[in-house]
Protein backbone atom coordinates (compact mmCIF):
# COMPACT_ATOMS: atom_id res chain seq x y z
CA UNK A 1 0.00 0.00 0.00
CA UNK A 2 1.06 3.38 -0.57
CA UNK A 3 1.84 5.54 2.47
CA UNK A 4 1.28 9.37 3.36
CA UNK A 5 2.12 11.75 6.11
CA UNK A 6 -1.44 13.04 6.94
CA UNK A 7 -1.61 16.01 8.89
CA UNK A 8 -4.07 15.45 12.26
CA UNK A 9 -3.58 17.96 14.82
CA UNK A 10 -2.58 21.93 14.84
CA UNK A 11 -1.79 24.39 17.15
CA UNK A 12 0.41 27.47 18.03
CA UNK A 13 1.65 29.43 20.72
CA UNK A 14 2.93 33.43 20.85
CA UNK A 15 4.79 35.05 23.89
CA UNK A 16 2.21 37.38 26.08
CA UNK A 17 3.98 40.67 25.61
CA UNK A 18 2.82 42.42 22.09
CA UNK A 19 4.56 45.24 20.56
CA UNK A 20 2.31 47.45 18.19
CA UNK A 21 3.85 49.98 15.76
CA UNK A 22 3.37 53.16 17.88
CA UNK A 23 5.32 51.24 20.80
CA UNK A 24 8.49 50.55 18.30
CA UNK A 25 8.14 54.58 16.99
CA UNK A 26 8.10 55.64 20.49
CA UNK A 27 11.79 54.10 20.27
CA UNK A 28 13.14 54.04 17.03
CA UNK A 29 12.62 56.75 13.75
CA UNK A 30 10.12 55.10 12.28
CA UNK A 31 6.27 55.43 12.26
CA UNK A 32 2.74 53.34 12.03
CA UNK A 33 1.94 54.68 8.76
CA UNK A 34 5.66 53.67 7.12
CA UNK A 35 5.26 50.36 8.97
CA UNK A 36 1.88 49.04 7.51
CA UNK A 37 1.92 51.17 4.19
CA UNK A 38 5.68 49.17 3.62
CA UNK A 39 5.19 45.71 5.46
CA UNK A 40 0.58 45.28 6.47
CA UNK A 41 2.30 44.56 9.75
CA UNK A 42 0.64 45.93 12.80
CA UNK A 43 1.69 44.18 16.06
CA UNK A 44 4.06 41.50 16.70
CA UNK A 45 4.90 39.70 20.13
CA UNK A 46 8.24 38.99 21.16
CA UNK A 47 9.60 36.56 24.38
CA UNK A 48 10.49 38.27 28.01
CA UNK A 49 13.64 38.01 29.38
CA UNK A 50 14.25 34.32 30.39
CA UNK A 51 12.18 33.11 27.93
CA UNK A 52 13.27 31.07 24.98
CA UNK A 53 12.71 29.02 22.17
CA UNK A 54 12.07 26.08 23.48
CA UNK A 55 9.27 27.42 25.55
CA UNK A 56 7.57 28.24 22.81
CA UNK A 57 7.82 24.87 20.85
CA UNK A 58 6.69 23.26 23.85
CA UNK A 59 3.20 25.13 24.21
CA UNK A 60 2.75 24.99 20.54
CA UNK A 61 3.93 20.78 20.65
CA UNK A 62 1.27 19.95 23.38
CA UNK A 63 -1.67 22.19 21.78
CA UNK A 64 -0.83 20.23 18.52
CA UNK A 65 -1.18 17.14 20.22
CA UNK A 66 -3.92 17.80 22.04
CA UNK A 67 -5.88 19.25 18.51
CA UNK A 68 -4.79 15.51 17.17
CA UNK A 69 -5.94 13.37 20.56
CA UNK A 70 -2.15 12.13 20.47
CA UNK A 71 -1.04 10.92 23.58
CA UNK A 72 2.55 11.61 23.67
CA UNK A 73 3.96 8.18 23.87
CA UNK A 74 2.22 7.29 19.80
CA UNK A 75 4.99 10.08 18.92
CA UNK A 76 8.56 8.70 17.78
CA UNK A 77 9.65 12.01 16.19
CA UNK A 78 10.37 15.64 16.58
CA UNK A 79 11.57 18.01 14.11
CA UNK A 80 12.26 21.51 15.30
CA UNK A 81 12.70 24.02 12.20
CA UNK A 82 14.30 26.81 14.11
CA UNK A 83 17.48 29.64 13.63
CA UNK A 84 17.30 30.61 17.03
CA UNK A 85 17.75 27.27 18.96
CA UNK A 86 17.99 27.76 22.33
CA UNK A 87 22.06 27.13 22.51
CA UNK A 88 24.43 27.10 19.42
CA UNK A 89 24.88 22.83 20.84
CA UNK A 90 22.98 20.79 21.24
CA UNK A 91 19.92 21.01 18.94
CA UNK A 92 16.33 21.96 21.17
CA UNK A 93 14.64 19.28 19.40
CA UNK A 94 15.58 16.43 22.13
CA UNK A 95 14.58 18.79 25.04
CA UNK A 96 11.43 19.40 23.92
CA UNK A 97 10.75 15.88 23.12
CA UNK A 98 11.66 15.37 26.85
CA UNK A 99 9.45 18.37 28.20
CA UNK A 100 6.47 16.82 25.83
CA UNK A 101 6.38 13.70 27.87
CA UNK A 102 8.34 11.16 24.73
CA UNK A 103 12.09 10.93 26.03
CA UNK A 104 12.81 7.83 23.78
CA UNK A 105 11.75 9.55 20.78
CA UNK A 106 14.09 10.35 17.30
CA UNK A 107 14.68 14.32 17.55
CA UNK A 108 16.43 16.74 15.67
CA UNK A 109 16.90 20.44 14.38
CA UNK A 110 16.34 21.97 11.14
CA UNK A 111 18.05 25.49 9.96
CA UNK A 112 16.04 26.43 6.98
CA UNK A 113 15.70 29.83 8.47
CA UNK A 114 11.80 30.92 7.30
CA UNK A 115 11.56 27.90 4.91
CA UNK A 116 11.95 25.44 7.91
CA UNK A 117 8.48 24.43 8.53
CA UNK A 118 8.34 22.70 5.25
CA UNK A 119 12.04 21.26 4.96
CA UNK A 120 10.76 19.84 8.24
CA UNK A 121 7.90 18.87 6.98
CA UNK A 122 9.34 16.61 4.29
CA UNK A 123 12.01 15.66 6.19
CA UNK A 124 9.26 14.40 8.72
CA UNK A 125 6.82 13.28 5.95
CA UNK A 126 9.74 10.73 4.40
CA UNK A 127 11.05 8.96 7.73
CA UNK A 128 6.85 8.38 8.15
CA UNK A 129 6.07 7.14 4.89
CA UNK A 130 9.26 5.33 4.99
CA UNK A 131 8.07 3.12 7.89
CA UNK A 132 11.04 4.57 10.49
CA UNK A 133 8.78 6.17 13.15
CA UNK A 134 4.67 5.92 14.15
CA UNK A 135 3.97 9.54 14.19
CA UNK A 136 5.30 12.92 14.15
CA UNK A 137 5.68 16.39 15.55
CA UNK A 138 7.11 18.80 13.76
CA UNK A 139 7.22 22.48 14.59
CA UNK A 140 8.36 25.52 13.46
CA UNK A 141 9.64 28.09 16.43
CA UNK A 142 11.80 30.96 16.27
CA UNK A 143 12.65 34.12 18.82
CA UNK A 144 14.03 36.38 16.38
CA UNK A 145 13.41 39.74 19.32
CA UNK A 146 16.59 37.42 20.81
CA UNK A 147 19.10 38.33 17.88
CA UNK A 148 17.85 41.83 16.58
CA UNK A 149 19.77 44.85 16.35
CA UNK A 150 18.14 47.04 19.21
CA UNK A 151 18.81 50.28 16.84
CA UNK A 152 17.89 48.47 13.37
CA UNK A 153 14.53 49.76 12.67
CA UNK A 154 14.07 47.35 9.43
CA UNK A 155 14.74 44.53 10.84
CA UNK A 156 12.55 45.14 14.25
CA UNK A 157 9.60 46.39 12.38
CA UNK A 158 9.39 43.04 10.67
CA UNK A 159 10.21 40.16 13.19
CA UNK A 160 8.01 38.74 15.85
CA UNK A 161 8.82 35.72 18.24
CA UNK A 162 6.14 32.47 18.02
CA UNK A 163 5.55 28.61 17.47
CA UNK A 164 3.52 26.76 15.30
CA UNK A 165 3.08 22.58 14.95
CA UNK A 166 1.29 19.56 13.20
CA UNK A 167 0.92 16.28 14.05
CA UNK A 168 1.49 13.40 10.87
CA UNK A 169 0.70 10.60 11.13
CA UNK A 170 0.57 7.63 8.22
CA UNK A 171 -2.57 7.47 6.21
CA UNK A 172 -3.92 7.26 2.43
CA UNK A 173 -2.43 9.41 -0.31
CA UNK A 174 -6.08 9.74 -1.00
CA UNK A 175 -7.64 11.28 2.48
CA UNK A 176 -8.00 14.97 3.20
CA UNK A 177 -4.79 16.12 5.26
CA UNK A 178 -2.32 14.10 3.05
CA UNK A 179 0.94 16.42 1.75
CA UNK A 180 0.79 15.34 -1.69
CA UNK A 181 4.62 16.23 -2.90
CA UNK A 182 6.88 18.50 -1.95
CA UNK A 183 9.20 21.38 -4.18
CA UNK A 184 12.29 22.32 -2.23
CA UNK A 185 15.15 23.72 -3.49
CA UNK A 186 18.49 26.41 -2.16
CA UNK A 187 20.74 29.11 -3.85
CA UNK A 188 23.91 29.45 -1.45
CA UNK A 189 24.73 32.48 -3.68
CA UNK A 190 22.65 34.38 -1.79
CA UNK A 191 23.74 33.32 1.57
CA UNK A 192 25.07 36.57 2.51
CA UNK A 193 21.64 38.50 2.09
CA UNK A 194 20.00 37.12 5.41
CA UNK A 195 22.61 35.90 8.00
CA UNK A 196 23.88 36.60 11.37
CA UNK A 197 27.82 36.84 10.43
CA UNK A 198 29.49 35.95 13.87
CA UNK A 199 28.99 33.07 16.23
CA UNK A 200 29.52 29.82 14.16
CA UNK A 201 33.37 27.97 13.04
CA UNK A 202 34.02 30.61 10.57
CA UNK A 203 33.73 33.89 13.29
CA UNK A 204 33.66 31.83 16.55
CA UNK A 205 31.59 33.39 19.83
CA UNK A 206 34.57 33.27 22.11
CA UNK A 207 37.58 34.53 21.73
CA UNK A 208 37.11 35.31 18.10
CA UNK A 209 37.30 39.30 16.99
CA UNK A 210 34.17 39.73 15.39
CA UNK A 211 32.83 43.42 15.76
CA UNK A 212 29.65 43.52 18.19
CA UNK A 213 27.59 44.41 15.35
CA UNK A 214 28.48 40.62 13.28
CA UNK A 215 26.48 38.74 15.87
CA UNK A 216 22.78 40.69 15.48
CA UNK A 217 20.69 39.34 12.52
CA UNK A 218 21.41 41.58 8.92
CA UNK A 219 19.30 41.26 5.98
CA UNK A 220 19.66 42.67 2.54
CA UNK A 221 15.59 43.76 2.46
CA UNK A 222 15.34 44.82 -1.20
CA UNK A 223 17.31 42.53 -2.67
CA UNK A 224 15.70 39.95 -0.91
CA UNK A 225 11.76 41.15 -1.79
CA UNK A 226 12.26 40.38 -5.21
CA UNK A 227 14.19 36.88 -4.53
CA UNK A 228 11.12 36.15 -2.21
CA UNK A 229 8.53 37.06 -4.75
CA UNK A 230 10.31 34.91 -7.89
CA UNK A 231 11.07 31.78 -5.39
CA UNK A 232 7.56 31.53 -3.91
CA UNK A 233 5.83 31.86 -7.44
CA UNK A 234 8.13 29.30 -9.04
CA UNK A 235 8.45 26.67 -6.82
CA UNK A 236 4.59 26.77 -6.01
CA UNK A 237 3.71 26.65 -9.68
CA UNK A 238 6.54 23.79 -10.06
CA UNK A 239 4.71 21.92 -7.43
CA UNK A 240 1.19 22.82 -8.71
CA UNK A 241 2.94 21.25 -12.38
CA UNK A 242 4.11 17.84 -10.67
CA UNK A 243 0.83 17.34 -8.72
CA UNK A 244 -1.82 17.83 -11.50
CA UNK A 245 -3.23 21.05 -10.38
CA UNK A 246 -2.57 22.85 -12.89
CA UNK A 247 -6.26 22.75 -14.44
CA UNK A 248 -8.10 24.22 -11.29
CA UNK A 249 -5.22 25.45 -8.93
CA UNK A 250 -5.52 25.62 -5.29
CA UNK A 251 -8.13 27.23 -3.46
CA UNK A 252 -5.97 28.73 -0.88
CA UNK A 253 -2.43 29.96 -0.45
CA UNK A 254 -0.77 29.78 2.91
CA UNK A 255 2.67 31.36 2.06
CA UNK A 256 5.71 32.88 4.38
CA UNK A 257 4.49 35.46 5.89
CA UNK A 258 7.51 38.16 5.21
CA UNK A 259 5.27 41.60 3.99
CA UNK A 260 2.10 41.88 2.46
CA UNK A 261 3.62 43.00 -0.40
CA UNK A 262 5.39 40.17 -1.24
CA UNK A 263 2.30 38.18 -0.56
CA UNK A 264 0.17 39.76 -3.04
CA UNK A 265 2.80 39.62 -5.16
CA UNK A 266 2.99 35.70 -5.47
CA UNK A 267 -1.01 35.92 -5.28
CA UNK A 268 -0.96 37.60 -9.27
CA UNK A 269 2.43 35.34 -10.46
CA UNK A 270 -0.35 32.74 -9.49
CA UNK A 271 -3.66 34.25 -10.96
CA UNK A 272 -4.98 34.15 -7.48
CA UNK A 273 -7.09 36.22 -6.15
CA UNK A 274 -6.51 38.57 -3.15
CA UNK A 275 -8.85 36.14 -0.93
CA UNK A 276 -6.96 33.21 -1.86
CA UNK A 277 -4.01 34.82 -0.11
CA UNK A 278 -3.95 33.97 3.83
CA UNK A 279 -3.16 36.76 5.65
CA UNK A 280 -1.78 36.34 9.47
CA UNK A 281 1.71 39.11 9.49
CA UNK A 282 -0.51 42.20 10.24
CA UNK A 283 -0.97 40.45 14.55
CA UNK A 284 2.20 39.00 14.66
CA UNK A 285 4.78 40.18 12.15
CA UNK A 286 7.32 37.73 10.60
CA UNK A 287 7.71 34.89 13.14
CA UNK A 288 10.22 32.79 10.96
CA UNK A 289 9.85 29.11 10.94
CA UNK A 290 6.66 29.41 12.92
CA UNK A 291 5.03 31.80 10.16
CA UNK A 292 3.82 28.76 7.98
CA UNK A 293 1.99 26.57 10.95
CA UNK A 294 1.23 29.82 13.21
CA UNK A 295 -0.93 30.98 9.88
CA UNK A 296 -2.64 27.60 9.47
CA UNK A 297 -4.03 27.94 13.22
CA UNK A 298 -4.93 31.26 12.69
CA UNK A 299 -7.15 30.95 9.29
CA UNK A 300 -8.91 27.34 11.26
CA UNK A 301 -9.91 29.00 14.12
CA UNK A 302 -11.11 32.32 11.64
CA UNK A 303 -12.94 29.38 9.28
CA UNK A 304 -11.14 30.50 6.24
CA UNK A 305 -10.12 27.08 5.80
CA UNK A 306 -12.25 24.60 5.51
CA UNK A 307 -11.94 20.81 4.83
CA UNK A 308 -11.49 20.08 1.22
CA UNK A 309 -10.12 22.81 0.70
CA UNK A 310 -7.10 22.74 -2.24
CA UNK A 311 -4.33 23.99 0.05
CA UNK A 312 -1.11 25.19 -0.89
CA UNK A 313 1.83 26.25 1.26
CA UNK A 314 5.26 28.18 0.36
CA UNK A 315 7.77 29.46 2.02
CA UNK A 316 11.35 31.29 1.19
CA UNK A 317 13.91 32.03 3.17
CA UNK A 318 17.70 32.63 4.18
CA UNK A 319 20.70 30.35 2.82
CA UNK A 320 18.42 31.08 0.10
CA UNK A 321 15.92 28.53 0.40
CA UNK A 322 12.64 27.84 -0.70
CA UNK A 323 9.98 24.95 -0.33
CA UNK A 324 6.61 24.41 -1.22
CA UNK A 325 3.36 21.61 -0.57
CA UNK A 326 0.04 20.90 -0.39
CA UNK A 327 -3.12 19.09 0.83
CA UNK A 328 -6.23 18.97 0.79
CA UNK A 329 -7.31 20.69 3.87
CA UNK A 330 -8.54 18.15 6.26
CA UNK A 331 -11.84 18.00 9.46
CA UNK A 332 -9.01 18.96 12.35
CA UNK A 333 -10.55 19.24 15.53
CA UNK A 334 -10.84 22.80 16.12
CA UNK A 335 -7.09 23.78 17.09
CA UNK A 336 -6.83 25.80 20.85
CA UNK A 337 -6.46 29.69 20.60
CA UNK A 338 -2.67 30.12 20.41
CA UNK A 339 -1.39 29.49 24.26
CA UNK A 340 0.09 32.98 25.29
CA UNK A 341 3.26 32.35 27.43
N1 LIG B 1 10.75 53.09 9.35
C1 LIG B 1 11.04 54.11 8.54
N2 LIG B 1 11.90 54.04 7.53
C2 LIG B 1 12.51 52.86 7.31
C3 LIG B 1 12.25 51.72 8.11
C4 LIG B 1 11.33 51.87 9.17
N3 LIG B 1 10.99 50.85 10.00
N4 LIG B 1 12.99 50.69 7.65
C5 LIG B 1 13.69 51.15 6.59
N5 LIG B 1 13.40 52.46 6.39
C6 LIG B 1 13.94 53.36 5.37
C7 LIG B 1 15.32 52.94 4.93
O1 LIG B 1 16.30 53.46 5.80
C8 LIG B 1 15.39 53.56 3.56
O2 LIG B 1 15.66 54.93 3.68
P1 LIG B 1 16.61 55.67 2.59
O3 LIG B 1 15.88 55.51 1.27
O4 LIG B 1 16.66 57.05 3.12
O5 LIG B 1 17.90 54.92 2.62
C9 LIG B 1 13.95 53.42 3.04
O6 LIG B 1 13.14 53.24 4.21
C10 LIG B 1 13.76 52.25 2.10
O7 LIG B 1 14.42 51.09 2.66
P2 LIG B 1 14.26 49.66 2.05
O8 LIG B 1 15.04 48.67 2.88
O9 LIG B 1 14.56 49.73 0.59
O10 LIG B 1 12.69 49.47 2.30
P3 LIG B 1 11.70 48.45 1.65
O11 LIG B 1 10.55 49.14 1.08
O12 LIG B 1 12.44 47.44 0.80
O13 LIG B 1 11.15 47.67 2.95
C11 LIG B 1 11.47 45.52 4.00
C12 LIG B 1 12.02 46.93 3.80
C13 LIG B 1 10.12 45.67 4.70
C14 LIG B 1 12.40 44.72 4.88
C15 LIG B 1 11.27 44.83 2.62
O14 LIG B 1 12.43 45.02 1.84
C16 LIG B 1 10.99 43.36 2.72
O15 LIG B 1 9.93 42.95 3.19
N6 LIG B 1 11.93 42.54 2.21
C17 LIG B 1 11.72 41.07 2.13
C18 LIG B 1 11.98 40.38 3.44
C19 LIG B 1 11.90 38.88 3.23
O16 LIG B 1 11.12 38.35 2.45
N7 LIG B 1 12.76 38.15 3.93
C20 LIG B 1 12.84 36.72 3.65
C21 LIG B 1 12.42 35.92 4.78
S1 LIG B 1 13.17 36.47 6.25
C22 LIG B 1 14.24 35.23 6.76
O17 LIG B 1 14.50 34.27 6.08
C23 LIG B 1 14.79 35.39 8.13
Amino acid sequence: MNRAAVICGLGGALPETLVSNADLARELDTSDEWIRSRTGIENRRVIAPGQATSDLAVAAGSRALASAGAAADDVDLVVLATSTPDHPCPATAPAVAQRLGMPGAAAFDVAAVCTGFVYALAAAAAMLTAGTVRQALVIGADTFSTILDPADRTTRAVFGDGAGAVVLRPGDPAEPGALLGFDLGSDGAGSDLITVRAGGSRQRSAGGDAPAEDHWFAMQGRAVFAEAVLSMSKSAQHLIDRIGWAGRGPDRVVAHQANLRILRAVGEQLGLSEEQITVHLDQVGNTVAASIPLALADAQNKGTLTPGQRVLLTGFGGGLTWGSTALIWPSLHLAPAPAHI
